[in-house]
C-alpha cells in the first residue's frame, strides 16, 4: 500500500513519515521513503511551486508510489500535496491501495516551530506562495487518519498509526 501524508509545512509529516519507514522496516516490512523535499533534486527537480507545478510534483511521486506499492513495498510519502484534487486522483490510481494521513497540525503551531524558517520568511515579505499563509492549503475532506501532534510525541503517533494499518 501507500501511505500519503499531507498538511501544512512543518506539520510533522517528514518526522512521521520516516518514523513509520523505521518501524516498518524494523518489523521486515519493506518500506521506501519518497519526501517531497528530497526528491526535488532528482525526480521532481525543475518542478517550482506553482499549482501546476505541485500538482505535477503529486502525480510524479504518486506514480512512483503506486508503482513500489505494486510491487510489494510500502510507500510512505511525504509531501504537502496542497490540493485535493491531485492528492484524490493519485488515491484513484491505487485501486483502495491508498492511506491519506492528514497530518493536522494547527497553522500556529507549525508557525511556531517553523524548522526551516519558512514562516518567518513568508512574514519578512522575503518568500511567498507558502500553503496555508499565502497559497492554498485545501484539507482532505475524508482521511483514512488524521493525526493532532501538538503535545503529542512522534513514538505515540505512530503507535496509532500503526494500529490503524496493521487493522486494514
Ligand atoms: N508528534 C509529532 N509528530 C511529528 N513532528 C513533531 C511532533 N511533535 C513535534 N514535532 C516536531 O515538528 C517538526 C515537524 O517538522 P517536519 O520537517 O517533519 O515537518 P514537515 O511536515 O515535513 O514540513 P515540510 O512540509 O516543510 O517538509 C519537527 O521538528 C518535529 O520534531
Ligand atoms: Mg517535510
Amino acid at each position: 500500500m501507500t501511505v500519503w501524508f499531507t498538511g501544512l509545512p512543518c506539520a510533522g509529516k517528514t518526522t512521521l513519515a520516516s518514523a513509520l519507514r523505521d518501524r516498518l522496516e524494523a518489523s521486515g516490512v519493506r518500506a521506501e521513503l519518497l519526501d517531497g523535499d528530497e526528491l526535488r533534486s532528482t525526480i521532481t527537480a525543475g518542478l517550482g511551486f506553482s499549482k501546476e507545478d505541485r500538482n505535477e510534483n503529486v502525480r510524479r511521486v504518486g506514480w512512483l508510489a503506486e508503482l513500489l506499492s505494486r510491487h510489494g513495498v510500502v510507500a510512505i510519502c511525504a509531501l504537502v500535496s496542497p490540493y485535493r484534487q491531485a492528492r484524490d486522483d493519485v488515491s484513484a490510481r491505487h485501486h483502495g491501495r491508498f492511506v491519506e494521513v492528514h497530518v493536522a497540525t494547527p497553522l500556529e503551531v507549525c508557525a511556531a516551530r517553523d524548522v526551516k524558517g519558512l514562516y518567518a520568511a513568508q512574514q519578512r515579505g522575503d518568500l511567498s506562495g507558502l500553503s496555508g499563509v499565502d497559497d492554498p492549503y485545501e484539507p482532505p475532506l475524508d482521511p483514512e487518519v488524521v493525526v493532532g501532534t501538538d503535545g503529542r510525541s512522534v513514538d505515540e503517533v505512530i503507535v496509532d498509526l500503526l494500529d490503524y494499518l496493521h487493522a486494514l
